[in-house]
């Protein structure tokens, strides 16, 4: 069952709207380094101009816990073996493989880390690690905020600079790509809003990159 929404829903290419103001900032240039793995830089500000979306359809949510989970959801990253990210974490049974655990539990450590220098309480970081924990190998959501994490972590998949990164990353074609997150990525969105985004955003990639022609 979609968490439903009666906002309007920003379809819009993700380029139009960049993540606004610059609050995170610091935690940004907290985590600097670990921004630098596994196409972070990418897919954490694409993720998060996302989020900000999805929470413009959510005005309920607490924006700021979305805001920052997303943020830091996968700078874990950046503190495991590089050479087991894509021999472990991209192949066979990947959800599941240690690599991504380990991956999540990094990432709680390193929000614990980076945020309270930053004036963030306890409480706010202990949600912000509930939500980083289990983001990619828990199926459910724990609440609203933890909904529209997922939605965005998936959701910066869907435009065409997260086709051409993730799909190099799985060895597959754009084509072959966007067939997958037909099937497979769309059914794991908990809220009508990701769902309408990333319905607009695959017809305008798949145009783009001519995937009807390219198989
Ligand atoms: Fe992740
Ligand atoms: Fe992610």
């Amino acid at each position: 069952m979609l968490i439903t929404t009666n906002r309007p829903v920003d379809t819009s290419p993700i380029e139009l709207s960049a993540a606004a103001g610059t609050d995170l900032d610091r935690i940004w240039k907290s985590v600097i380094p670990e921004t630098r793995a596994r196409g972070n830089d990418i897919h954490l500000p694409i993720s998060l101009a996302y989020a900000e979306r999805l929470c413009a359809a959510h005005p309920e949510a607490d924006a700021l816990l979305v805001r920052v989970s997303i943020l830091l959801h996968d700078t874990g990253w950046g503190r495991v073996d590089e050479s087991r990210i894509i021999s472990e974490g991209f192949s066979g049974d990947w959800r599941k493989a240690e690599i991504r655990f380990e991956h999540e539990r990094q990432g709680c450590l390193i929000a614990e880390e980076v945020l309270p220098p930053l004036g963030y309480d306890a409480d706010f970081v202990g949600r912000v690690c509930a939500i980083v924990d289990g983001h990619d190998t828990r199926p459910d959501a724990k609440s609203l905020e933890d909904a529209l994490v997922r939605d965005a972590d998936r959701l910066w998949r869907f435009c065409s600079t997260g086709i051409a990164l993730a799909s190099s990353w799985f060895a597959l074609t754009p084509a072959r790509y966007c067939d997958r997150l037909e099937s497979e990525i769309v059914p794991e969105f908990k809220t009508e809003a990701a769902v309408a985004i990333a319905a607009a955003d695959l017809v305008r990639s798949r145009a783009l990159l001519k995937t009807e022609v390219l198989r």
